[in-house]
């Protein structure tokens, strides 16, 4: 279980994440959405420790983490997608799974001996090939990970998330500057997640018709605030998400429709967006 408390984070006078309390369980989907500058990016950076919190906390299955850095989230099991920049980018994408794979390992056995690195290397790669296969980077197995095209580093971002296989998988637009033919392959893999139960998933996804399909529930940010959470129907057909994103009551979500994807018009007063100026 993952929950936010009142967690808050201000850049000087704005506050990008505004007292966003919210309990996730295990074995869901959560879509969360919202306008660009909604604060959903940052709202991951607080969760997985990239940014420090201003206020509230986080707490993960009853533990405070809040102060936590965040490499020790990992181990506490939060997943959070690598950027290129964390990569090994001079080695091969077979040997950065495989470096994940292993260090997911080495963490479980609480050290690293020389004796079992060497015993093991065969299975990680192994397992680094499965996962490699998995997301479709297999042909692209030993080449340098900064060489790959921009869609094949998100894969690669997936594999390497999938390879140290954390409680909490949060994936922020994960299929953003993938061609058409590669986003069917990363929300396979998210489907397949979601059957095994007892994960935990976040999805930041701005394309209506992917939250429709994924999500078990949806949490709405605007101006950093939470402003709707609840079953995915119901959010979706809800006055302050029709009017904020869909501009107007009668509007329609048709598939390809953004959530998000476009300016919001300023929510009515009242139905909780807290302005910031
Ligand atoms: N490190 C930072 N310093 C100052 N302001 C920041 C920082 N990070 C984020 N912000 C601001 O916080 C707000 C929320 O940004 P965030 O990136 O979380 O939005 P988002 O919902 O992820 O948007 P998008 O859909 O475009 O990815 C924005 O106004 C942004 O400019
Ligand atoms: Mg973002």
């Amino acid at each position: 279980m993952l929950e936010t408390r009142d967690l808050t984070i201000r850049f000087g006078g704005h506050v990008a994440v505004d007292h966003v309390s919210c309990a996730f369980a295990p074995g869901t989907l959560t879509a969360i959405v919202g306008p660009n500058g909604a604060g959903k990016t940052t709202y991951f950076n607080l969760i997985s420790g990239q940014l420090p919190a201003s206020e509230g906390q986080v707490l993960l299955n009853g533990e405070d983490i809040t102060r936590l850095p965040a490499p020790l989230r990992t181990h506490r099991g939060l997943g959070r997608a690598f950027q290129l920049t964390q990569l090994f980018p001079n080695l091969t994408v077979q040997e950065n799974v495989r470096l994940a794979v292993q260090a997911r390992e080495s963490g479980r056995r609480g050290g690293l001996d020389l004796f079992s690195v060497w015993l093991d290397r065969k299975t990680w790669i192994a397992e680094a090939r499965q996962i490699l296969q998995s997301v479709r980077l297999d042909d692209k197995r030993d080449a340098h990970a900064a060489a790959l095209p921009h869609g094949d580093q998100r894969k690669l971002e997936v594999a390497l998330l999938m390879a140290l296989d954390p409680k909490v998988f949060m994936f922020d637009e994960p299929t953003a500057g993938m061609s058409v033919d590669e986003v069917p392959v990363i929300l396979d893999l998210i489907r397949e997640l979601k059957s095994r139960k007892d994960r935990l998933i976040l999805l930041v996804e701005h394309k209506m018709d992917v939250v429709r399909e994924l999500s078990d529930r949806i949490v709405v940010l605007h101006n950093g605030a939470l402003v709707a959470d609840g079953e995915p129907a119901a959010v979706i057909a809800s006055p302050v998400v029709q009017q904020a994103y869909l501009g107007g009551a009668a509007a329609e979500v048709g598939p390809g429709a953004e959530l998000g994807g476009t300016s919001p018009r300023p929510l009515p007063a009242g139905q909780g967006g807290s302005q910031h100026d």
